[in-house]
Order: structure tokens, then C-alpha cells, then sequence
């Protein structure tokens, strides 16, 4: 099984921040995308924001004018699941809940084609799990991108005990073909970089608890000192609260409890504030027109 040819579909379910960022980077490699989502709005905004991306990228001169056409061109909204049957991979990118992702592939089943590889963004969920239920569990293989997805090279490929070696190593081709530096992962709890993130985000928790200092400080001492791209607060509220929460509890769940990944009190408490972040405006930190730049 070789990589995807750029005459092949592929399919994006879940059209928020990652489903977006891989729809924009598969169009760019040259593939028609079907995007989808529960809420048809939020494909319209993601078409619409990745067109306007392409724009910003003709602007500055990384891409032609008519390559940034074309590619918008390649951007199809699918209106149901029956709009994906002819996609050669189809990439999930939902809610990180196990029950939502298996109900998801179990209807997916029975609409693509039997060749057709099913891929999952998850950040944590075993991908052994989820294709426990399916008919072919052997074509499911974690897909595993990093955000923003246009900026971040790593894709995890990840391979449940049931995933076929030919499809991980075609989804990693693929990744490769679309410019990315994907590596293999057998299916552990976080795989690998999650899971090694898990006592970053725990520790910055427990430092924040404890009074130690306030959040634009550990900030900026993790970035300027730390050498980090961005500190653990300000990177949680990229990531969202709802996902990093989910991810920090399905690692818990998955290691029976192990103290070391406990999720964190105050975290709950933010998402069922509903402060997820960026994306709602305000995490952390407030986002839009009444920004607070996390600087001490
Ligand atoms: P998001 O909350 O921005 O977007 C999720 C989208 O999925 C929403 O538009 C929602 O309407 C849609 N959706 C939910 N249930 C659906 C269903 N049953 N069918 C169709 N659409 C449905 O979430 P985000 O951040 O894009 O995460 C998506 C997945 O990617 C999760 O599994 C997450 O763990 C994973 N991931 C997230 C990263 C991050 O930094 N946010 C990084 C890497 C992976």
C-alpha cells in the first residue's frame, strides 16, 4: 500500500481548529477535502478562514495567486457522512470522547470503500479501542497532528495491536508526501508526545495551587528561561481546555489511576465555566477585542 496519489479524496470529520489545519494542509498537497462536521456552520467557517489563509500566503509571496485559487478550489463542504463514500482517507478530528469516535467509524463503515483507510487525530484514546468494534479494525491508524497543523511538522502515526503495518506506513508516506515528519507509535496512553507533556501542564497546575507566581509569569519564565516555544498556560489555552482536560483524564483512566497524571481540579472548573481558551475568547488569558497578552 504506497501514499495517497493527489487524485485521491480525503475526508476531514470535525471541522474546529485541528480539522481545519489538516483540511488546509491536505488541499495545499493537492487533494480534493470533503470537510465535515456535526454543526454544518462550522465547516462554512473553516473553508472561509482556510481560503483566507491561502490569500494571506499569495500576499506574501509562499504561494502563486493561482495556486492559492486552486487549492480553495479543492475545499468541499460534505453536508452528511453519505458525501464521504468515495474518500481514500478519512481523517477524524471530533470531540476527544471514545463513545462519540466509535459511533462515528461504525457509521463510517458502512459508507466508504472497503480500501479506504480510517485515520483518527485522537490526542490520547487507544486506537486499539477504537477499532475494537469495527468489521476491519486493521485499516484504523491514529493520525496524530500537532497545532496548528499548517506550522508543526510531527505527525505521530499510530498502530493499535490490530492496525495493518501497510496502512500505518502508507498514512506516514502520506504525512511525509504533505511535508510533514511523521514518525511511528505503537498505541500507549498520550503515545509519545502527550504523554511526556502530561507533568508539564501537572506541574505548571500545582505551581499555579501553590501560589508560586501568576500565570504570565511561569509564562514567560518557561519561555525566556525554559527555552520553550510558548509557556504551559498560554499553550493549554491554545490547545483547549475542554481537549487538554479530556486528553490529562483519558492518560489517568488508561495508567489506572496513577497519581502522577491526576487531572486537575481547576481545570474542570474552567471548562464547565465554558473558558476553553482560544477558541471561546477567553482562558487563561481573554482573546479578541479585549485581548490580555500573557506577558507578566
Ligand atoms: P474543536 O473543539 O476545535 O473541534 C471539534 C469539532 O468536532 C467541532 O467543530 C464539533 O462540532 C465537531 N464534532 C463534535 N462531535 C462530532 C461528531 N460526532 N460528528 C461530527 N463532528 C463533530 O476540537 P479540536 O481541538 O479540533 O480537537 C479535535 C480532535 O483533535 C480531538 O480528538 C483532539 O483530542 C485532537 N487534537 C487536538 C489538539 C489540540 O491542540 N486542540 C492537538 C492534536 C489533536
Amino acid at each position: 500500500m504506497a501514499a495517497l496519489t493527489t487524485d485521491s479524496i480525503v475526508a476531514v470529520i470535525g471541522s474546529g481548529a485541528m480539522g481545519a489545519g489538516i483540511a488546509q494542509v491536505a488541499a495545499a498537497a493537492g487533494h480534493t477535502v470533503k470537510l465535515y462536521d456535526a454543526r454544518p456552520e462550522a465547516v462554512n467557517r473553516a473553508i472561509d478562514d482556510i481560503a483566507g489563509t491561502f490569500g494571506k500566503l499569495a500576499a506574501k509571496g509562499r504561494m502563486s495567486a493561482a495556486e492559492a485559487e486552486a487549492a480553495r478550489g479543492r475545499l468541499q463542504a460534505a453536508s452528511s457522512l453519505r458525501d464521504l463514500a468515495d474518500a481514500a482517507l478519512v481523517i477524524e478530528a471530533i470531540v476527544e470522547q471514545l463513545d462519540a469516535k466509535r459511533a462515528l467509524f461504525a457509521e463510517l463503515e458502512g459508507v466508504v470503500a472497503d480500501e479506504a483507510i480510517l485515520a483518527t487525530n485522537t490526542s490520547s484514546i487507544s486506537v486499539t479501542a477504537l477499532g475494537a468494534p469495527l468489521r476491519r479494525p486493521e485499516r484504523l491508524v491514529g493520525m496524530h497532528f500537532f497545532n496548528p497543523v499548517p506550522l508543526m511538522a510531527l505527525v505521530e502515526v499510530v498502530s493499535g495491536l490490530a492496525t495493518d503495518r501497510a496502512v500505518a506506513q502508507a498514512v506516514h508516506d502520506t504525512a511525509a508526501a504533505w511535508g510533514k515528519s511523521p514518525v511511528h507509535a505503537r498505541s500507549t496512553p498520550g503515545f509519545i508526545v502527550n504523554r511526556v507533556a502530561r507533568p508539564y501542564y501537572a506541574e505548571a497546575w500545582r505551581l499555579l495551587n501553590e501560589g508560586a507566581a501568576d500565570t504570565a509569569t511561569l509564562d514567560a519564565v518557561m519561555r525566556e528561561a525554559g527555552g520553550f516555544r510558548m509557556g504551559p498556560f498560554e499553550l493549554m489555552d491554545l490547545i483547549g481546555h475542554d481537549v487538554n482536560y479530556a486528553v490529562t483524564k483519558s492518560v489517568f483512566d488508561a495508567y489506572f489511576g496513577d497519581p502522577r497524571f491526576t487531572p486537575s481540579v481547576l481545570q474542570r472548573e474552567m471548562v464547565d465555566a465554558g473558558f476553553l481558551g482560544r477558541k471561546s475568547g477567553r482562558g487563561f488569558y481573554r482573546y479578541g477585542d479585549n485581548a490580555v497578552p500573557p506577558q507578566p
